[in-house]
């Protein structure tokens, strides 16, 4: 028997655009994923977050699932669109009351919310009008949004995440291109990877002072485990500078006040453009961070040694629908870097999962033990973690139910509880029985 602290939290996430719906009910405003879903191309299959799982209208049967499950805690964030539609001013009232809805009836199944202000659904005016993200005014529209949502909220969610993955959404949707705004420019990337960063910053002491005792903030940052293809210096240097990139860039920001020295210098002409103060805003102290892991990346050098490194599939190793290798140890080493070398006060594991094409059988029943030996095997190695002494409080399974999966649509399904599309019906497959289990027993037999 494996056994959690008692403390411990388990929890299951799903994130607005992906699965809320409604993307044109009760006043909520375009979003730039909305635009980018229209474009021909963007997503497979032609897909967008019109429907979803219709969480926005379903929520109530969508808690009564997490209670059965024993769901101690439910991920969800806000959608900017839906309480400031015009990205700044007018708040729109029936926004606000969705989450009243959600908010109080997670609160009546003891469910406690975890609340993430920005999960990527930037109001698409605000891109159209000062470039979105790579503007810094975007930050302080964010922060008003902030005061808006905590003011009405303070008393009821007490754990508030900022920003999720700005590493994803910076280089994703303004580098390579393949999330919304859909823009190619590497200088405009880095750009936007201090203004989310100084939105953070901004935040944080908007949400404090609109809570209470029990109020606590922190932001989720993404985690790849890292290998170089080969032992080469190229290869070493490659793994260095991504994981410089994707990970350094935030942690040294946020828990060392600065940008890791090794960046900037080979960033050039690309270092972004920041104000004095800055750096202190951005590392006001947290209470928490949240950490989100999938999967290792073996790569190595490419042609141009700041965007593109070469990657390799690793012989043996099983791969998920997503192409993402399994990969457990990584999210130990995460974990055990994270105490050590940052010293973050409390981590929440926010993500964690698996995506595999799941069938429902003809008894109705979806059996899918590549995903349970995958949350198995992950959540072996986080106990391990916390038996090293890491401060880690919850873990969280990405996703409670199937949903959008960006770019990949609905083709990918990462959820304990299967959505049957064309009905909206759920189906709880056998990974959510035996995350009952788990968490019935905070732990694994
Ligand atoms: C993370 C995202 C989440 C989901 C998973 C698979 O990067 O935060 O929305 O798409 O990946």
């Amino acid at each position: 028997m494996v056994q959690f602290p008692e403390h411990f939290r388990w929890g299951a996430g799903t994130y607005s655009y992906q699965v809320e719906g409604a993307a044109n009910e009760d006043g909520r405003g375009e979003s730039i994923w909305d635009r980018f879903c229209s474009v021909p191309g963007n997503i497979l299959h032609g897909d967008s977050g019109l429907v979803a799982c219709d969480h926005y209208h379903r929520y109530r049967e969508d808690i009564g699932l997490m209670k059965e499950l024993g769901v101690q805690m439910y991920h969800f964030s806000v959608a900017w669109p839906r309480i400031v539609p015009q990205g700044r001013g007018q708040v729109n009232a029936r926004g606000l009351d969705f989450y009243d809805r959600l908010v109080d009836t997670l609160l009546e199944a003891g469910i406690e919310p975890y609340a993430t202000l920005y999960h990527w659904d930037l109001p698409q005016i605000l891109q159209d009008e000062q470039g979105g993200w790579g503007s810094r005014d975007t930050a302080y529209a964010f922060a008003e949004y902030v005061d808006i949502v905590s003011r009405h909220f303070g008393d009821r969610i007490h754990n508030w995440l900022t920003l999720n993955e700005p590493a994803v959404t910076a280089f994703e949707g303004y580098e390579d291109g393949i999330h919304a705004p859909g823009l190619r420019d590497s200088r405009l990337a880095w750009q936007t990877s201090h203004h989310f960063l100084l939105a953070h910053g901004l935040a944080v002491p908007i949400i404090r002072a609109n809570g209470d005792a029990r109020t606590r903030v922190g932001i989720t940052l993404n985690f790849t485990a890292l290998d170089p293809a080969t032992d080469t210096e190229e290869d070493r240097e490659a793994v260095r500078f991504l994981d410089g990139k994707l990970h350094r860039w935030f942690l040294d920001a946020i828990f060392r006040g600065a940008y890791p020295a090794d960046v900037l210098a080979k960033l050039g002409a690309l270092v972004p453009e920041t104000q004095p103060g800055d750096a202190e805003i951005i590392a006001r102290p947290l209470d928490f961070l949240g950490a989100n892991y999938y999967t290792r990346s073996v790569v190595g050098r490419g042609n141009n040694d700041l965007v593109d490194f070469t990657s390799v599939r690793v012989d043996g190793a099983e791969y998920t629908a997503m192409d993402w290798e399994v990969y457990p140890q990584g999210i130990y080493d995460m974990l055990v870097r994270l105490h050590r070398e940052y010293a973050v006060p409390h981590i929440y594991l926010v993500e964690n999962g698996s995506a595999f094409p799941d069938v429902v059988e003809d008894d109705g029943r979806i059996h899918d033990p590549r995903r349970i030996n995958y949350l198995r095997e992950h959540l072996l190695q986080v106990h391990a973690a916390v038996a090293q002494g890491v401060p880690l409080d919850g873990y969280s399974v990405w996703s409670l139910m199937d949903n959008f999966e960006w770019s990949l649509g609905y083709s990918m399904r990462f959820g304990i509880i299967h959505i049957d599309y064309a009905t909206q019906k759920r189906r709880i497959k056998d990974s959510g029985y035996w995350y009952r289990n788990v968490i019935a027993n905070n732990g694994l037999r």
